[in-house]
């Protein structure tokens, strides 16, 4: 008797499915980690649930035959409006950023590189050269200059600055393990968690996850601080004030002469006091619900911002896309393009490379059948009246009006 051949195909159909086949896949800390969150989850899972208050308001005849997708960020040209957004991937998958960058290029779109990954920017830059290096605001000013330099030199043509972090501490589901090194002892002692995902241990071979950070290198160092490491020089780091976010912007732009985005910006103020401080871009962001909870979904407040700023900076959004039509949704209330964390990460744990394609695949077919339900030839035509907001839907946060 024959197998059934769809058992044992890896081709999943939505980025639900991927979800399931990662938490099959990897130990139990590691699909903990991806999950992430804070304290009451309350800001992630309203990431998601927004997204099922909105509606969409389909034409039944006139449909387009032809429907485009492409536009650009910050000066790249991208196949589609799907951006992959900064996560650090550590021990989730042997090529891990390389992995994903491959993908995106594959598919046309650009990836943001966090400055924690567990890949060097030298090496994802050679894999996709549509990469933005993504800096925390870690280690004192020479530091900063120093890693924004190494980014240039790889061939990064974008910085993203993500400033949204409040080192929350403790989850109601619990937080992962995350050993300093994974070294001989710490293996043993989370064996128990690890043996029962033989094949995650097996596309690791010999090299098991160093779980440090490449790119926090010092100059003439070739490895990084752990992760321990690198968050103790984060925490002790001072907070920045407007002025640095104005100071790394003009660094930035010194050196490489190249687009500088704010990624976490949730106020109608702060995106207008982003506007002041010479950003090109910004994310309407909370971080996928893993900094202050209670901080509402990105897609509530993204009307408000982008009625305030998209006539003068490129306004993205990044939190709980999980299908095409969320795209289609956050494009319609006034998103350029939208940056995915967790659904490339699925698609990653599930299968490689190979799953972030699936998982990008997924994405660009779902905005397709959306336009064309819509009555829509090009992404550039998608209006607010497209989309049906229940009562209620939306938040600004800020005083108005103000700068
Ligand atoms: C496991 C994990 C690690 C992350 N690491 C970073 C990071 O290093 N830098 C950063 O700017 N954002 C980081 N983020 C946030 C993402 O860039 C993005 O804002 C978020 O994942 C979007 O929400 P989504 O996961 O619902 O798509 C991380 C998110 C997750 C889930």
């Amino acid at each position: 008797m024959k197998l059934n051949p769809w058992k044992q195909n890896p081709w999943f159909e939505s980025v639900a499915v991927a979800q399931r086949r990662a938490r099959r896949r990897l130990p139990r800390p590691v699909y903990d980690a991806l999950v992430a969150g804070s304290e009451r989850g309350q800001s992630m899972s309203d990431n998601e649930a927004a997204y099922t208050e909105l509606g969409l308001a389909p034409h039944v005849a006139g449909h387009q035959a032809k429907r485009d997708l492409a536009t650009t960020v910050m000066g790249q040209q991208i196949s589609f409006p799907v951006v992959m957004s900064p996560t650090g991937v550590q021990a989730v998958h042997p090529d891990g950023e390389v992995a994903v960058a491959r993908a995106a290029a594959a598919r046309g779109t650009v990836i943001g590189l966090s400055n924690f990954a567990s890949r060097s920017v030298e090496d994802v830059v050679a894999a996709n050269p549509q990469t933005f290096f993504q800096m925390y605001w870690t280690g004192d000013r020479d530091v900063m200059i120093q890693r924004m330099e190494r980014a240039y030199a790889a061939g990064s043509v974008g910085l993203i600055a993500t400033l949204d972090w409040s080192f929350s501490m403790g989850r109601d589901w619990g937080s992962p393990e995350i050993p300093e090194r994974v070294d001989f002892r710490t293996a043993v002692r989370l064996a128990p968690q690890v043996v029962r995902k033989p094949r995650w241990l097996t596309s690791f071979a010999r090299n098991l996850p160093d779980l440090t950070a490449p790119n926090l290198a010092a100059p003439g160092e070739s490895k990084g601080p752990t992760f321990f490491g690198a968050y103790y020089e984060w925490m002790t780091t001072p907070p920045p004030t407007w002025d640095d976010v104005a100071w790394m912007r003009d660094q930035w732009s010194q050196l490489s002469g190249k687009p500088f985005m704010l990624k976490g910006v949730c106020r109608v103020d702060d995106a207008r006091r982003a506007v002041d401080c010479g950003v090109d871009a910004l994310s309407v962001s909370n971080h996928g619900g893993n900094n202050l909870d209670g901080t509402p979904a990105p897609i509530r407040v993204l009307p408000s911002i982008s009625n305030a700023v998209a006539d003068q900076v490129e306004v993205l959004l990044d939190g709980g896309i999980r299908r095409g039509s969320d795209v289609v949704k956050a494009l319609a209330l006034g998103a350029r393009a939208v940056m995915i964390g967790r659904a490339y990460l699925w698609g990653l744990a599930a299968n490689g490379q190979a799953g972030v394609e699936n998982v990008l695949d997924i994405l660009r077919s779902g905005i397709d059948s959306s336009l064309l339900g819509l009555g829509r030839s090009s992404i550039h035509e998608l209006s607010p009246t497209d989309v049906v907001v229940a009562p209620g839907f939306r938040r600004e946060l800020g005083p108005a009006g103000t700068s």
